[in-house]
């Protein structure tokens, strides 16, 4: 478990933004994503730190763990040292705003040279030899159509036995949950000093961008993917995590 960074704060929607553009991983969220991540993902830093206690556990000597949607590598700083010397970590990102930032942010770590940082669609990335792939926060951004291919291909590339950490928003099926959720995650975000405008701008810009599944839809997806069992491991207000294993 390791001490989190601190970083420039997140004032992306402070201002009032006369022609809101749908949300992306630019420049400008890259340079304050670590402070957006803590105040905008209820759970965040222990999302981090089960992923690194799951990774401990089934990543194997000689395989491959991915990391899919790596922005700036804060799951590789958080996971290599726990796993195995021969394990290969490849991080993969298509914002190169973000890849140019974790690409330095993972250098001081990379001593034995077994991180690569790959710019491309994860949608092209070819899993092979896999113990463990983690999608923190990423499925979500990945068009709906294409997501069951994702996890179909995520399934056929890891070994018998690893896993898929998948760890997203959810939406609910049931309307006094939905909006009792809703209501909660808009009161941490206050409680986290965002504003009423800043809440408002960031909810339109991500309303396209950022489709949330149900957790039955998720774990739907993962047993029609080849995934024997998808078990949900962590929830916090309307952000879940489960662990589907081949
Ligand atoms: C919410 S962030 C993920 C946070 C990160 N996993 C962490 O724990 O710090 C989602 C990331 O997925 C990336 N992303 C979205 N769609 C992608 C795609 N098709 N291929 C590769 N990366 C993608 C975004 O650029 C963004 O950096």
């Amino acid at each position: 478990m390791q001490k989190r960074k601190s970083s420039k704060i997140d004032k992306v929607y402070a201002k009032h933004i006369a022609e809101l553009q749908d949300f992306e991983f630019s420049t400008q969220v890259a340079n304050v994503f670590p402070d957006m991540l803590q105040r905008s993902i209820p759970g965040y830093s222990f999302t981090l730190d089960l992923i690194e206690l799951i990774s401990r556990q089934f990543a194997k000597p000689n395989t491959n763990v991915y990391d899919l949607g790596c922005s700036l590598g804060a799951t590789i700083e958080q996971i290599y040292k726990c796993l195995p010397k021969t394990c290969q970590i490849i991080g993969v990102e298509n914002s190169s705003a973000m890849v140019k930032q974790c690409k330095t942010n993972i250098e001081p770590v990379n001593r034995q040279s077994n991180i690569v940082i790959r710019h491309e669609d994860l949608r092209d990335t070819k899993i092979e030899n896999a113990s463990v792939v983690v999608m923190n926060l990423t499925l979500q951004f990945i068009p709906v159509k294409d997501r069951d291919s994702v996890l179909k291909k995520i399934a056929n590339g890891l070994i018998e036995g690893g896993v898929l950490i998948l760890c997203e928003k959810v939406n609910f099926d049931d309307a006094y949950e939905q909006s009792m959720l809703n209501n909660l995650y808009v009161e941490f975000k206050r409680a986290q000093g965002y504003s009423e405008l800043e809440i408002v701008q960031k909810r339109a810009a991500l309303e396209n961008v950022l489709i949330p599944d149900t957790i039955s839809e998720l774990k739907k997806r993962a047993k029609r993917s080849g995934f024997t069992k998808a078990q949900l491991i962590s929830q916090c207000l309307n952000f879940v995590g489960l662990i589907a294993v081949k």
